[in-house]
């Protein structure tokens, strides 16, 4: 039976997903798209060419493939239909792009609650993308939302905005912001998105289930990170979505029993962008280079990114809860060129040891990370990690090969995939 691949983050997002996904994509006939929305923001880059996407996949650069927004996700018709046009207008032929009907939709008012959330959270905001994630998915479970199938259907879309939007506007008063929507404007512009949408709307679940029928190899890709998953993430401070393994079901509809491998990503290091307890953050001289050499800057909103060394009571967390079956280490290269390179392996928190990643996060801001030291490698130039990645595994300055060992050791899941740079060629896949 075939069986279908997840990739997701084990850290805060920008792992550097897109381009692992980009890379186990090329076997795949189909990548679909589980969680989150326009806050996500991949970039492949294919030889001089840098796309950076939002809401597609980035299996669509590859006109053989299908690509699948899935359920889970929700999306802005606008930036949807943009990235398609941009697509065009750089002479891309896309993949197939499928929509599914169930997908929920972020509406203008979604965008405008974010901001307006957020500045009531004070101290306890997450730093949101303000795309309007947090609004949309509020209203779905809420059962509040308008979903892609309702922008095709003029009688739900009018029975739903004639309910909802009083309720909006309530909100937005209760807020002290006069927010007037209008009915009729809104109720064009959905119908007009809806139109626009058609083409690429359908039944994903069953398109799905027909393509494991027909033995297709299926790819899903989670967005963010687990430490930003609505469940398992560092609550309040993360998304309001499954970024996690089991979000790719829920989120696409393929069973878990179609689940074969789970591929967790880990940065050499740590970032996050937005708030929230970070153990081993640096400040300092360390957290400046790791920003800069890695070019640690949000893809979606262009704002620094908190760095540190690499937390693996955080990593093994997430391994736990994904299933990870194995580890895809990204931006090593990174790394390279440090006298010593730290591991958190443990937190101490008022005398104690903690390996378990605490849920409360005022014990987490109290946790002081435990390191393990371990001894650097000199810098290597693009030259010679593409050296490296032809002779093989072996090649690898033994310290930097010491560093993936012990991660491999400290995590009992095996690394079997290395990236140490932006483009394809840049990367080394050892023995599965
Ligand atoms: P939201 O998803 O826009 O509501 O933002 C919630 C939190 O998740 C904020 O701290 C964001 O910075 C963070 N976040 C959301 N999406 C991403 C992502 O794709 N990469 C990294 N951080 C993200």
């Amino acid at each position: 039976m075939m069986s279908c691949t997840v990739i997701v983050g084990t850290q805060f997002g920008d792992e550097g997903k897109g381009k692992v996904v980009d890379y186990y994509g090329r076997d795949a006939d189909i990548v679909v798209r589980y969680n989150g929305g326009a806050n996500a923001g991949h970039t492949v880059v294919v030889g001089d060419e840098r796309f950076a996407f939002r809401i597609l996949p980035s299996g669509v650069l590859r006109q053989e493939k299908t690509v699948v927004i899935g359920n889970g996700v929700v999306i802005d018709p606008n930036l949807v239909l943009s990235e398609i046009e941009e697509l065009r207008q750089r002479g891309v032929t896309p993949a197939k792009i499928y929509i599914s009907d169930r997908t929920h939709v972020v509406m203008p008012y979604h965008k405008a609650l974010d901001g307006i959330e957020e500045k009531f959270k004070g101290s306890l905001r997450a730093g949101t993308t303000k795309r309007g994630i947090g609004p949309c998915y509020s209203d779905k479970v809420a059962r509040f939302g308008i979903r892609v199938c309702d922008l095709l259907d003029e009688t739900v879309l009018q029975a739903k905005l004639d309910a909802f939007l009083p309720i909006k506007e309530r909100v937005f008063t209760a807020y002290g912001e006069e927010v007037k929507l209008t009915k009729e404007k809104l109720k064009e512009t959905c119908l007009e998105h809806g139109a626009k949408l058609a083409p690429y709307v359908t039944d994903t679940i069953k398109f799905l289930h027909e393509a494991l029928l027909r033995k297709k190899r299926i790819l899903l890709e989670g967005a963010q990170g687990t430490h930003l998953d609505i469940d398992y993430g560092i609550y309040p401070f993360g998304t309001s979505s499954n970024a996690v393994s089991g979000g790719a079901c829920t989120g696409s509809g393929i069973p878990p029993t179609r689940i074969g491998r789970v591929i967790g990503v880990v940065k050499a290091y740590t970032s996050r962008v937005g708030e929230g307890p970070f153990p081993t953050e640096r400040e300092g001289k360390i957290g400046e280079y790791l920003r800069e050499k890695g070019g640690e800057y949000g893809t979606v909103t262009g704002r620094p990114r908190r760095c540190g060394w690499l937390d693996m009571v955080m990593v093994n967390y997430s391994l736990r809860v994904n299933g990870v079956s194995s580890i895809a280490l990204t931006k090593l290269d990174v790394l390279s060129g440090l006298e010593e390179v730290k591991v958190g392996v443990a937190y101490e928190h008022h005398g104690d040891e903690v390996k378990d990643f605490p849920a409360n996060m005022r014990v987490l801001s109290e946790c002081q990370p435990k390191y393990e030291t371990l001894e650097g490698w000199e810098e290597v130039s693009k030259q010679e990690w593409l050296r490296f990645v032809e002779q093989g595994y072996e090649a690898l300055p033994q310290a930097c090969r010491q560093f993936i060992e012990y991660i491999e050791g400290v995590a009992g899941v095996p690394v079997h995939l290395i990236s140490v740079g932006p483009e394809r060629a840049l990367t080394l896949r050892r023995d599965e």
